[in-house]
């Protein structure tokens, strides 16, 4: 098998659509559906990619995990040398199951609890990005507590204008509710800086997610480095890391990606004169196109003019279409043939449960194989138990082999928390 097929994982070996060196109905028949079906040598691809393109800067890529929390793809990533980014006390327990030490934890999150916050400080994370002035002063007395000093990192609003495909998915803007709206900054850093369980060890911002132009990250960048000088005019020298987030768009249908080298010279000439360690947290562009949902069709309808292919696979699989009005691309397993339009929705009660609305796509019947494309990030991880659905498998392909890396829900699995015969207690 050629490189090319390798680094893009996923493409047709004799008609049917294969990841790497496995047919995905090979794993559909082995597993079931539906399946999310991940392509190691594509993560991998993707990860040295980025991490190619800033290695002119002293750097360090942090996968955030909320994009795909697998433990299958975390262990692929750790092997990269990897850190990762962390949201709460569920992903800190899933990073260090998966291995990361606290050194290579960077913790962030708009909400964080003074449990989860103690959890950070007591795992040694390489730095926890705080979003309010409250926040770095609940940090310096947890950490009093445990009397440790807490690297803390300030993440900042830029209020800059970002592109991103979606208004629910910008984060940078003035108004938001994330980071420290900037004209608050100087006031919680030089609260930081006279904390004594805190140490201000960095600046940080994340804009939003898939987005394709350079500036507004430019723009943050160039703010955050503002600040450091007055920082660093004002007496403040601890700064080690600049932390400029996530959001690289990736390609769901014929979208222009960001040129990553040029954004990496841009980068270098704000940051390198700055001495400070750059800090990258992607999500979607490590995982995003490495992953595919596998699902069954199981009835083919027409009604008031339009198909409907009924799947099974839906809302509950893959959220995006019908939150975000997001585009999946969706084609058969099996070789391709004839043409229709239809809408691919899934079997939940919801009007809103569809995977692709007046779709153009090839043939398709009860029985067929679907592979809806590009569900590496914010597939599996946003799925529900909606209608008491089960969770589908998790399988990640390694060159011509395969495993499941998250077993099928069983009906069990969704009930083992709920108790049948409730103890009550007097009010
Ligand atoms: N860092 C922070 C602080 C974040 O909030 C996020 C994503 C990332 C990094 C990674 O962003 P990425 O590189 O993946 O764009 N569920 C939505 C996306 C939500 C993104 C939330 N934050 C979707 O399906 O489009």
């Amino acid at each position: 098998m050629g490189q090319g097929v390798l680094s893009s994982g996923f493409a047709r070996v004799d008609g049917t659509l294969s990841c790497e060196g496995v047919p995905l109905d090979r794993i559909a028949a082995d597993v079931g559906t539906p399946t999310y079906v991940y392509s190691a040598a594509m993560v991998r691809d993707r990860y040295t990619r980025l991490d190619e393109a800033l290695a002119p800067l002293e750097h360090r890529i942090h996968y955030t995990l909320k994009a795909n929390s697998n433990a299958g793809v975390l262990r692929v990533l750790r092997e990269l040398g990897a850190g990762v980014d962390v949201v709460s006390g569920g992903e800190l327990f899933r990073a260090r199951k998966a291995g990361f030490e606290g050194k290579d934890i960077v913790f962030g999150g708009v909400g964080k609890t003074e449990h989860e916050l103690r959890e950070a400080l007591e795992a040694r994370v390489m730095l926890v990005n705080a979003e309010s002035e409250a926040e770095v002063r609940t940090l310096d007395r947890i950490a009093g507590e445990l009397g440790v000093v807490a690297p803390v990192g300030l993440r900042v609003n830029p209020e800059v204008t970002v592109d991103s495909s979606h208004r629910y998915i910008k984060t940078g803007e003035k108004g938001a509710k994330f980071g420290i709206p900037f004209d608050q900054v100087a006031a919680a850093a030089a609260a930081a800086a006279t904390l004594p369980h805190v140490e201000l060890v960095g600046l940080d911002m994340h804009i939003g997610s898939q987005l394709f132009r350079l500036d507004p990250y430019l723009d943050g960048v160039d703010r955050l480095v503002g600040l450091l000088e007055q920082l660093r005019a004002a007496g403040v020298n601890t700064v080690r890391y600049l932390d400029i987030g996530g959001g690289l768009g990736v390609s769901y249908d014929d979208e222009e990606t960001p040129d990553l080298h040029r954004f990496a010279r841009a980068l270098v000439s704000r940051v390198q004169p700055t001495g400070l360690t750059l800090l990258m947290e992607p999500g979607r562009f490590v995982v995003g196109n490495s992953g595919m949902l596998l699902t069954r069709v199981l009835y083919r309808k027409f009604s008031g003019g339009r198909h409907f292919l009924v799947t099974d696979a839906g809302m509950t699989e893959l959220i995006r279409p019908s939150h975000y009005d997001a585009y999946h691309r969706i084609e058969p397993v099996a070789a391709p043939s004839g043409h229709m339009t239809a809408d691919v929705v899934g079997p939940v009660c919801e009007s809103g449960d569809f995977l692709a609305l007046d779709r153009e796509l090839p043939e398709a019947n009860p029985g067929d194989l679907l592979a809806v494309h590009d569900v590496g990030a914010y597939g599996y991880v946003m799925a529900s138990n909606y209608n008491t659905r089960p969770r589908g498998a998790e399988v990640l392909v390694d060159g011509d082999r395969y495993a499941v890396v998250t077993a099928r829900e069983r009906y069990e699995d969704l009930v083992h928390l709920e108790l049948d015969h409730p103890e009550w207690r007097k009010g």
